[in-house]
């Protein structure tokens, strides 16, 4: 069968890196989760002691820093496993702020790249469907009203027993976006030929049953 590219982008804590993950299984591709790459960047600044708004100073890093995204899902920085420590909310600030730098995107979307290089891939950011992979055979742009998008992060944390704030979940993800969105270099936005899902009223099913059904037609 005919391996596709799968682009999906969309705002914070849309889901899609959950829905990713399922097509990924469903269809035996592999997935790269691009926004790990990014906070990868922001852990290595932030462990070295150079302020996320120093643009030299991030840039000057990257040339220490090497990415290893394992088939078991783990990332790996510099051959140390990080997969956790890139989730703590002050990296996902960073990631968005070094995020904007010329000299970080060029490094980690030719990484990406090299990646996504043969098809039967499936990449979750906010630039997949613009810059990385324009040519990507399925483009999906998924949203999620900001209460809902707060509300699932919300009850994640809580399962996981980790202390929680609604209300300051939905502060950080709606400033994230709002910098995600300006910024000038791969500012996040639809595809002109993306389509885009909106996962407020939808279970998680019917999301990857969605999914499925758009790469079936894109595979026949
Ligand atoms: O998907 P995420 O929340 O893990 O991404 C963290 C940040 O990284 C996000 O706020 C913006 C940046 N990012 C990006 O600029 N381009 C991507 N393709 C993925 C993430």
């Amino acid at each position: 069968m005919k391996k596709i590219s799968i682009a999906i982008d969309g705002p914070a804590a849309a889901g899609k890196s959950t829905i990713a993950k399922l097509v990924a299984k469903n269809l035996n591709y592999t997935y790269i989760d691009t926004g790990a790459m990014y906070r990868c960047v922001a852990f290595y600044a932030l462990k070295n002691k150079v302020a996320y708004e120093d643009e030299k100073g991030v840039c000057e890093l990257l040339k220490d820093i090497e990415i290893q995204m394992c088939p078991d899902g783990t990332i790996h920085l510099n051959h140390e496993d990080v997969t956790s420590l890139i989730r703590e909310n002050e990296v996902s600030m960073g990631a968005s702020i070094v995020s904007r730098y010329g000299d970080v995107r060029e490094f980690l979307v030719e990484k990406q790249r090299e990646m996504a290089q043969g098809g039967g891939v499936i990449l979750d950011g906010r630039d997949i469907g613009t810059v990385v992979l324009k040519d990507a055979e399925l483009k999906i742009y998924q949203v999620a009203s900001i209460e809902c998008r707060a509300l699932r992060r919300h009850k994640e944390n809580v399962e996981r027993g980790i202390e929680s704030d609604l209300e300051a979940i939905k502060e950080e993800i709606a400033k994230r976006d709002e910098q995600d969105m300006t910024r000038e270099i791969s500012p996040l936005k639809k595809a002109d030929d993306a389509i885009e899902i909106d996962t407020s009223d939808m279970t998680l099913d019917e999301v990857v049953a969605h999914v499925m059904n758009l790469v079936s037609q894109k595979i026949q």
